[in-house]
């Protein structure tokens, strides 16, 4: 799968095959994660890959909305769910240190994710990446220190969907069919590219 390919293709997952995955893989991802350009070489994300069996019920708890849809009542249905997860963390002390803007730390954030997304995909996983989550709650769950700031979660298992992507025509509101399939809607390419300058 060359890079085009793989970015084409992608597209956030929240239905999995309710099988474990492999630390290596989740380890592999962050390495992608730790590559990411990043602004002035900071380095301030860290990440804690949750794998334990026990603890994905109570990170999932943590997750309040899925595409939108608020958390069920008593938990989001099993069997589908995922199989793990990476939290994505930025060292709030060492970006204070260092004196690192804000605005680049999240930049870096995102750069580090999408990595970790692409090598997911490249190893047969599909990820979902979330900020839509109870911090307070994820933060007692896996014990992060205050120092930490949570930037992002990245849900992580084996797809069992297969969202389609089309072209937006208006409305860019998801969407699912009667089969259950998830549209995505993307705007035109000539709709957001402006070749040298605006005209006068
Ligand atoms: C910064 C960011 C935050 C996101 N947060 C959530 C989230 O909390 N819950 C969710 O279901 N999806 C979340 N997503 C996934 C988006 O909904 C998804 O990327 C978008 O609908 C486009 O679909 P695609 O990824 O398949 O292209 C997030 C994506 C990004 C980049």
């Amino acid at each position: 799968m060359d890079i085009y390919e793989a970015i084409t293709t992608r597209r956030s997952i929240r239905e999995f095959k309710e099988v474990p995955v492999a630390y290596e893989v989740l380890e592999k991802c962050i390495d992608a994660a730790r590559l990411a350009p990043t602004a002035m070489n900071c380095q301030l994300c860290e990440y804690i890959i949750v794998d334990d069996e026990k603890l994905l019920p109570q990170v999932l708890d943590a997750i309040n909305t899925l595409s939108g849809v608020p958390r069920p009542e008593g938990g989001w249905s099993p069997g589908r769910r995922p199989g793990a997860y990476i939290v994505a963390l930025i060292n709030a002390e060492l970006e204070a240190e260092i004196g690192a803007g804000r605005t680049n730390t999240h930049y870096d954030g995102g750069m580090a994710m999408e990595n970790m997304v692409l090598v997911a995909l490249e190893q047969g996983l599909g990820s979902c990446v979330m900020t839509g989550i109870d911090r307070g709650k994820l933060r007692q769950v896996l014990n992060i220190a205050d120092k930490y700031e949570i930037a992002m979660l990245l849900a992580l298992g084996y797809p069992d969907e297969n969202p389609v992507v089309e072209v937006a025509t208006g409305s860019i509101k998801r969407w699912v069919d009667k089969k259950g399939v998830r549209h995505i809607p993307k705007r035109k390419l000539k709709d957001i590219v402006h070749r040298n300058k605006f005209p006068v």
